[in-house]
């Protein structure tokens, strides 16, 4: 979901049309917008379904205006209908809202109350309502809006326009992200600087708490006491090519091809090439010391975190817990004085992910975050950003920002490995010039389409796919069968290779694929060996493997993806590349929405 507004001297709609395009990525269900029109009334337009259905009532039945807000709905309260779309208004006022009013049903019994009609079954709409309210009081909209917001519960970013008041657009920011973008004549508001940096080189994030009042000529700043304040500008430096297709049918096909320059880029800011060694920022705790380590994240940022566990149990020998951050933020952890936690996340911005780190940070850890987006909340409330250097993911469904997340958690567990004594310079190097190689072997990763293609029509065939890996390569496993669910809609499991014969191995027949990741080394003959199992109960076996791998399943899998022959250290993260493409390439077959899939957000901001 997003959020859009303008105040300036061009027409509105256009520029909030163009907006809301970049801001699709974010996945939504439905679209609207809203104008002051000449006469200084409300309009809104709104549809369900995709944004060219919004441009086509919009091609239908114009709005013109200088003054609009706009939105992408990913519904929460009131299915993905017009009627449910934003921007809700009243004959004073309009907004557009992310995030979910926790105290709707108790504010909209009040405003019921005293006369309010509800049109919607959202609990945006109650925001209108409580504006709308105060405005008959006699209030002006800036403090009818304070009052408002005052009385918000909940996660919300919001903007409101307000009949008769050209020129004038009112945000506020509570747990859900919202900046201000300066231009010349012209400010806006935006969910984020992808939405904001073609219209303004300059950007402001707002904080929890904060609201703000634009006019073309800038904006003011106020926190939740309602005092003025000031928040840092930043110059943004947009490069449209990069959020471009460049020629690919997806964005995920185009993000695909960018796991190497991710990758490469992201080392290149956390090492020390020439001395192979690890060059990461400092540190805000003694790596030596750390008693315990918890990482939380959701999605794929998981699975990444998972892998970290790995590497940081078996190469630091430091204790590391880890949950998806819904379950975390609500489980009562005991956690260790002087304890350190990390968070991984693309976006920054994801509400279950932020929730857990406010915890954990009110509870005294040290907080160090993996992110994408350097600016964002998770950025600006973090001890420690550790900044990958991904470029923009627009594709729902991450690909690059997970093996950029992985090479920032492998120099990490590197250097906590280095502090604590548990390797010595030499391993160092040769661990670091693995993960320096890295870049060649993704590129070399990405030639194996043919072979991947091969899997996919088998794949694509079935109704239930079992993905299987083995230690670190279980959560590429997950990483796999997570990738296939959302973009291509088949429903696929991850399991341990061996604990098959514990559960799944009963669903297994010739319908039921079994995608194995599953590279030579210490435990692959106990993988091959539940290989032979699903096999001998009629499972047709895919796998990824290196040459030496593919020798020994040669007579047991039916088709083979092989991969180059890297340090055990990497496999992780260059299996995840295969695998997403598998997922990609079976989506082609399914003829699915790639990029925007059914019912997911690229940024979950709501709980
Ligand atoms: C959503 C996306 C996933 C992503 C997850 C976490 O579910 O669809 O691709 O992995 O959020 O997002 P984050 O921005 O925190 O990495």
């Amino acid at each position: 979901c997003g959020i859009c507004g303008v105040v300036g001297h061009k027409p509105a709609t256009p520029i909030i049309f163009e907006a809301l395009r970049r801001l699709e990525y974010r996945g939504y269900d439905s679209a609207g917008i809203a104008v002051l029109n000449d006469s200084g009334d409300l309009e809104r337009r709104r549809a369900a379904g995709k944004l060219d259905n919004l441009g086509a009532v919009l091609g239908e039945a114009p709005l013109t205006g200088i003054t609009g807000i706009g939105h992408t709905r990913w519904a929460t309260h009131g299915a993905p209908t017009t009627n449910n779309a934003h921007p809700h208004t009243t004959d004073r006022v309009a907004v557009v809202h992310n995030g979910i009013i926790e105290n709707f049903a108790e504010l909209k019994a009040e405003l019921i109350e005293v006369g309010h009609r509800f049109a919607s079954d959202t609990d945006t709409e109650t925001i209108v309502h409580l504006v709308d309210h105060y405005l008959q009081q006699g209030l002006l909209p800036k403090e009818a809006a304070f009052k408002t917001i005052s009385r918000l519960e909940g996660a919300y970013a919001l903007a409101l326009i307000f009949k008769d008041h050209d020129g004038l657009l009112i945000g506020a920011k509570h747990g859900a992200p919202l900046g201000v973008g300066y231009g010349e004549g012209e400010t806006f508001l935006g969910s984020d600087s992808l939405a904001l940096a073609p219209l303004a080189s300059r950007i402001s994030y707002l904080e929890d708490g904060d609201w703000c009042v634009l006019t073309p000529e800038g904006a003011t700043l106020y926190n939740a006491q309602g005092e003025e304040i000031t928040r840092t500008v930043h110059n943004v430096a947009f490069m449209a090519g990069q959020v471009g297709k460049d020629g690919y049918r997806h964005y995920m096909e185009k993000e695909l091809h960018e796991h190497p320059v991710a990758i490469g880029q992201t080392l290149q800011r956390i090492t020390d090439p020439a001395a192979k060694k690890i060059a990461l920022p400092a540190l805000p705790f003694d790596a030596a010391s750390v008693p315990r380590l918890t990482i939380s994240a959701c999605g794929s940022a998981f699975y990444a975190g998972m892998v970290g566990r790995y590497w940081l149990e078996s190469l630091a020998r430091l204790p590391v817990d880890i949950d998806v951050a819904s379950e975390l933020r609500y489980r009562d952890l005991p956690l260790a004085d002087d304890g350190v936690a990390l968070f991984i996340s693309q976006s920054g911005e994801t509400a279950d992910t932020l929730g857990v780190l406010r915890r954990l940070k009110e509870a005294g850890q040290k907080i160090v975050s993996v992110l994408n987006v350097e600016h964002s909340t998770m950025g600006r409330e973090s001890d420690l950003v550790l900044g990958m250097v991904a470029g923009p993911e627009i594709s729902v469904a991450s690909t690059k920002a997970f093996t950029a997340q992985l090479s920032v958690l492998a120099a990490l567990s590197i250097e906590f490995a280095r502090s604590r004594g548990t390797i010595d310079s030499q391993r160092e190097e040769s661990l670091t010039s693995s993960l320096l190689d890295l870049p060649s072997r993704a590129a070399e990763a990405l030639t194996r389409g043919d072979a991947i293609r091969d899997l996919a029509r088998i794949v694509a065939e079935a109704r239930d796919v079992l993905y299987l890996g083995r230690g670190i390569c279980t959560p590429i496993a997950h990483e796999g069968a997570l990738k296939l669910k959302e973009i291509s809609y088949i429903h696929a499991e991850a399991y341990p290779a061996g604990e098959l014969k514990h559960g799944p191995i009963s669903l297994i027949d010739r319908t039921v694929p079994v995608v194995a990741i599953a590279p030579s080394g210490i435990l692959f003959d106990k993988t091959a060996s539940n290989l032979q199992e699903a096999k001998a109960r009629g499972a047709r076996i895919l796998a990824f493997t290196d040459s030496k791998g593919a020798k020994q399943l040669e007579g047991i899998a039916e088709h083979i993806v092989v991969m180059p022959d890297v340090d055990p250290f990497v496999i992780p993260i260059l299996y995840a590349i295969p695998v997403q493409m598998l997922a990609y390439e079976v989506a082609l077959l399914k003829g699915t929405d790639v990029d925007q899939p059914r019912n997911l957000a690229k940024s979950v901001t709501v709980e």
